[in-house]
């Protein structure tokens, strides 16, 4: 696998491959052009030819080739490289002899399977006549390859027999199941029902979900076809092959629950819908909308007994970073039922999404309960997800709003946050503090400088340049902690790095900035040693130690006269 990473990065460069999706321009010995990834009308996305990656200083987006094909087109890293191998006219070695041939074999199955079902729509008027009912016009039934299984046992099997596809590769794509008692006979899964292609990334379908047409009274409503090579449940999203464009181009999708649901609202004009199909969503797929946009709302039954798995899900969303909206419909509607009546009141209710703690909040004071019950079930139902809330500013925004609404304090709410935060175990960088002394950030921020021009030196080969600065760093700020603060720099290099090229590129502007930053870092250092031997001192004042106030008290002269030295010098 990696070496046809190197082959392709040996043929193509970044810039061919970025440019093929926008327009670029040349800055230094970079290019920058508008992100694609978030919405901008400056460009303040850069890509670097010499280091083959890009970084974006409005959204953060950043990474090679490779990442950049994966984002933008939504793709998983195996699909991106045969993407990026096919531009590169590279040949891909298959992972395993014999698996590609297994899959290529299933999704001929699949397709001929569905244009079978395809096929019996005309021939079942009754089917048409249900699907128009529902709402769903000729122009999305075949858009989205809608089909029909008749309620016969052996229909299909016979079809695909004929068309000589092998026994054993029906019973894997689940299309037909062994006869219990009796195996040497086989029977097709789906019969009588409405059948809905399940498509994987490009379009192709992989798997089948079925909804019955005639309630038996106790058959399921839905029957899915199993999980195989193809299909895996819990990483496809139905609908996603074609809301992708759309969802970046809105920078937000909806999440809905059916197949009816989606195919609906992609008909009422939202095609950043995309479909969990019944299961619970994961992580992944989650994650698949968040490269393309943070943004989600989910679709919400006012009555849902479903409401707990929106609220398992959506902390999963806020947890990975994304801002969470749920759209509230009319009590016992669904998507697909407002469309049905009017488009436009499934639209009006996406309008009037709220965020996901509002949500919460507002529910519980359309409660009217008592003070302390109030204050208490927002403890239980609201600050948590608070917590999950990345951004500090959003969580006090939150807080703040919650204060507001509800007239709790602000500080008590800041106090059972991190007592939840607390009994939680969520790492301390994760929750907000209202009170960190702001020497911290701004240390970091001048550490931060430094290491930039230092990784970007090295980053063009200037190697013993880039030496000299981890020298000088680390006789300022002691040897382990400098270790510590470019390890957790690494992280963030490659921003640093586009940073430095943009402000130094061409100057040589940096060696007297990196003076000016080299006192400052040493100043910043003493300043927090300061406050520290500050509070042992009056710590000890306080217990009346007098030893122990002694002792801080010439540790804090002399600080003070060491920082008295580098005002002078600067
Ligand atoms: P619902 O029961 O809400 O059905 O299940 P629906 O989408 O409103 O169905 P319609 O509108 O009557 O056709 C939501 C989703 O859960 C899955 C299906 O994907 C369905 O769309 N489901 C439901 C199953 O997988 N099996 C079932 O038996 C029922
Ligand atoms: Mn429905």
């Amino acid at each position: 696998m990696s070496s046809s990473v190197e082959k392709i990065k040996e043929k193509l460069t970044i810039t061919d491959v970025v440019s093929s999706y926008l327009k670029l321009e040349k800055a230094g010995s970079s290019y920058k052009g508008k992100c694609p990834f978030h919405n901008e009308k400056t460009p303040s996305f850069f890509v670097s030819p010499d280091r083959g990656t890009y970084y974006c200083f409005g959204c953060g987006a950043k990474g090679d080739m490779f990442t950049f094909v994966e984002e933008f087109e939504g793709l998983e890293f195996k699909q991106a490289l045969v993407n990026l191998a096919a531009k590169a006219g590279i040949e891909l070695v298959p992972e395993k002899i014999g698996e590609r041939d297994e899959r290529d074999r299933l999704f001929q199955v699949v397709e001929s399977a569905s244009e079978y079902f395809e096929s019996n729509i005309s021939k079942h008027p009754e089917v048409l006549d249900y699907l128009t009912k529902r709402g769903l016009t000729k122009e999305t039934i075949a858009k989205w390859r809608i089909g029909f299984a008749p309620n016969e046992w052996r229909l299909l099997h016979d079809h695909l027999l004929a068309k000589k596809v092998s026994v054993a590769d029906m019973l894997t794509t689940g299309l037909i199941k062994r006869v219990e008692n009796d195996p040497q006979k086989v029977y097709d899964v789906f019969r009588g029902r409405i059948m809905f292609p399940i498509f994987d990334q490009s379009g192709r379908p992989v798997a089948f979900s079925g909804r019955i047409l005639v309630d038996d009274g106790k058959s399921p409503k839905y029957l899915n076809s199993p999980a195989t090579v193809l299909f895996n449940k819990s990483e496809v999203l139905f609908g996603f092959d074609r809301a992708k464009t759309a969802i970046r181009k809105m920078d937000y999708s909806i999440l809905v629950e059916g197949q009816m649901d989606l195919i609906l609202s992609h008909q009422a004009g939202l095609a950043n819908t995309v479909a969990s199909s019944g299961t619970a969503i994961t992580e992944v797929q989650l994650r698949r909308l968040q490269r393309i946009s943070p943004r989600i709302m989910f679709a919400l039954d006012s009555d849902s007994a479903g409401f707990n798995a929106t609220k398992r899900t959506a902390e999963i969303a806020l947890g990975i970073g994304m801002e969470v909206k749920v759209a509230v419909l009319p009590k016992g509607e669904d998507p697909a039922s407002l469309v049905a009546k009017d488009p436009n009141l499934w639209k009006q209710a996406l309008r009037n999404g709220k965020h996901i703690i509002d949500f919460y909040t507002d529910n519980l004071l359309a409660k009217n309960l008592d003070r302390r019950v109030l204050a208490r079930e927002i403890k239980s139902a609201v600050l948590p997800s608070i917590l999950q809330v990345q951004s500090k500013t959003e969580q006090a925004h939150f807080l703040k709003m919650i204060a507001e609404k509800s007239g709790i304090k602000e500080d008590a709410l800041w106090d059972d946050v991190k007592a939840i935060a607390r009994d939680t175990k969520i790492a301390p960088a994760q929750t907000a503090t209202k009170d960190m002394p702001a020497l911290v950030p701004r240390l970091k921020g001048i550490e931060g400088r430094i290491l930039g021009v230092m990784f970007w030196l090295e980053a063009k080969k200037e190697t013993e340049q880039a030496e000299k600065i981890r020298k000088k760093f680390g006789e300022i700020l002691g040897a382990d902690p400098a270790r510590i603060s470019e390890e957790n720099a690494a992280g963030e290099k490659d921003k640093l790095i586009f940073e430095a090229e943009q402000y130094y590129e061409n100057s040589n502007r940096f060696k007297t900035d990196l003076e000016e930053l080299f006192i400052n870092l040493e100043e910043e250092k003493l300043k927090a040693e300061l406050s520290r031997s500050m509070v042992e001192l009056h710590k000890a004042e306080l217990t009346k130690d007098s030893e122990k106030a002694e002792k801080y008290l010439t540790e804090c002269q002399h600080i003070t006269s060491k920082l008295a030295a580098i005002r002078k010098r600067s």
